[in-house]
């Protein structure tokens, strides 16, 4: 059975989720907004994010990839799933879910920019500052944590433990 050390329960992620909900609601007030949801690590914060604004922004999809079935990046990003829809003129916001090396983010903002929105935004759910190579702008966190890995809440560990509840550090990874 696999061990866990508790990094943020699930009543701590649903209290930090309305806080941000709130704010990206005051910030996107009568503005063009599209959530960009990236796959596959942030489908359980931007359904639950989504749900607590009132905004009710279209919401569209992306895939990249970065990670093989490890815990370390490969430094490579590669696009996996265009968005569908138009985002110029939109005021887009990435949801993420973890901001770890920062390539991804990186990567993803000059995809975005080059398409002409109105403005490229970030919501990460989990940031880890001691381990970006980059300096990218970051504009909404919902925990800053360690360099470690950490699984649960939609991360993954080679495709496992997305639906758990809580999000922790995996004690001893199978
Ligand atoms: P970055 O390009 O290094 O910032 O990494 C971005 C992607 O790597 C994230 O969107 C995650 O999918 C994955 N990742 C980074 N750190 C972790 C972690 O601690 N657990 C699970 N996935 C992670």
């Amino acid at each position: 059975m696999p061990e866990f050390d508790l990094r943020f329960s699930k009543e701590q992620i649903a209290s930090r989720i309305e806080v941000l909900a709130a704010q990206i609601d005051r910030d996107y007030a009568g503005k063009n907004l599209i959530l960009l949801v990236v796959l596959k690590g942030s489908l359980h914060f931007a359904s639950d994010l989504a749900r607590k604004m009132k905004l009710d922004p279209p919401i569209d999809f992306i895939q990249l990839a970065s990670y093989h079935d490890d815990t370390k990046s490969s430094g490579i990003v590669q696009l996996k799933k265009d968005h569908d829809m138009t985002i110029e003129d939109r005021d887009v916001l990435i949801v993420e879910d973890i901001v770890d090396t920062g390539l991804t983010l990186e990567y993803l903002r000059e995809l975005l920019e080059a398409r002409r929105p109105a403005s490229v935004s970030c919501v990460s759910l989990l940031a880890k500052p001691d381990a970006h190579q980059r300096e990218v702008a970051l504009e909404y966190v919902g925990f800053d944590i360690k360099n470690e890995f950490v699984v649960g809440y939609g991360l993954d560990h080679a495709e496992k433990y997305r639906s758990l509840p809580f999000i922790a550090v995996l004690r001893n990874p199978v």
